[in-house]
């Protein structure tokens, strides 16, 4: 879609964090935008302090596919049309232990919100786009799970790997049928070296009550505070990057359509050559094994 102008878009997981920054980098091609997010008062918050009548807030929860055809239905009533979907909500569950002691109520929040979340909304959106022939997807994956999965981080980048396929599935579909719509997986990154300071490391915040796992709650922990300690003492200085470069990509990736929509990074492609080499010569995936200060271990997650 070269001509962004005038286009609706709606993002979920619009109230904060990278949904925001792509709200507000749409907004600036002069598009009209519908922040969606299950969380009020922080929508209501977002779309106040943005303060444009080309802005609307909807609260939406991305697991219910009838909530997703409410929004979709809300941009159209309220812009006249809709053009771009970002399927972006996500969660980090914040499990405790390894893999095999997780709690299925930890996957099912995960699946729910980040698998089933951007299937209902390809499956409330894409019908319309396609029946207007125009129109863009994007899915947010992660590089944790979309390229190569930090292994400690389990359920996560098993959400992200479904995201990843999923979206290749329906690029190929759509060439298949030969729409115009296109598709995009959005991996989040940023030209400025640094971190995505977002809510995602709160790991386990806002979880709702059918996802409980009964232990009397989860106790949040900044994550990200605990990184930068950690990179601190190994040496590292992390700066924080901006959002609004994800944004720019996010604007990118549907002007140009630009289907891996990321910014190349040498120690992701090195990981993904080593995937690649461990597939093709059906060795051991031993680049699992490298060290890294991004997540805690299984003993310091069930210490929380
Ligand atoms: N921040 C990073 O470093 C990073 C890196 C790679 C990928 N991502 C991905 O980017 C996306 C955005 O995350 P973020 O980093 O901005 O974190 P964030 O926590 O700031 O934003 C996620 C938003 O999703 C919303 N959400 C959660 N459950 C929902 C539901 N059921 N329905 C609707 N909205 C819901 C939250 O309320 C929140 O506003 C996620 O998919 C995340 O996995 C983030």
């Amino acid at each position: 879609m070269k001509d962004l102008s005038g286009r609706v878009a709606v993002v979920t997981g619009g109230a904060g964090g990278i949904g925001k920054a792509i709200g507000e980098a749409f907004l600036a091609e002069g598009m009209k935008v519908v922040l969606a997010d299950v969380l009020e008062a922080e929508l209501d918050a977002a779309v106040s302090e943005i303060s444009s009548e080309d802005v609307i807030g909807w609260v939406t929860d991305v697991t219910s596919f009838e909530s997703l055809c409410s929004v979709r239905d809300a941009a159209i009533e309220k812009f006249g049309a809709v053009h771009v979907i970002c399927n972006n909500a996500g969660v980090g569950a914040g499990a405790k232990g390894h893999l095999w002691e997780h709690h299925l109520n930890d996957w099912k929040w995960s699946l729910d919100v980040n698998v089933l979340g951007v299937i209902n909304g390809m499956n409330a959106f894409v019908p319309t786009l396609v029946a207007q022939n125009e129109g863009h997807v994007v899915n947010t994956s992660s590089g944790n799970g979309g390229y190569t999965p930090l292994a400690n981080s389990g359920i996560y980048p098993v959400t992200k790997a479904a995201v990843t396929t999923l979206t290749e599935c329906l690029w190929g579909q759509l060439r298949e049928i030969g729409s115009e719509v296109g598709a995009s997986i959005l991996f989040p990154s940023t030209r400025s070296p640094g971190v995505m300071a977002t809510g995602i490391w709160k790991a386990g915040a806002n979880r709702p009550d059918r996802y409980s796992r009964g232990d009397g709650g989860t106790v949040v922990r900044d994550a990200l505070s605990d990184y930068l300690a950690r990179a601190k003492a190994a040496g590292e200085e992390v700066p924080i990057a901006p959002l609004s470069e994800v944004g720019e990509l996010c604007v990118e990736a549907v002007r140009d359509d630009v289907f891996w929509a990321t910014v190349p990074m040498d120690r992701q492609t090195d990981k993904l050559r080593a995937r690649t080499e461990s597939q093709i010569r059906r060795t051991p995936p031993e680049y699992l094994l490298e060290e890294t200060l991004m997540t805690q271990s299984a003993d310091e997650r069930e210490q929380d």
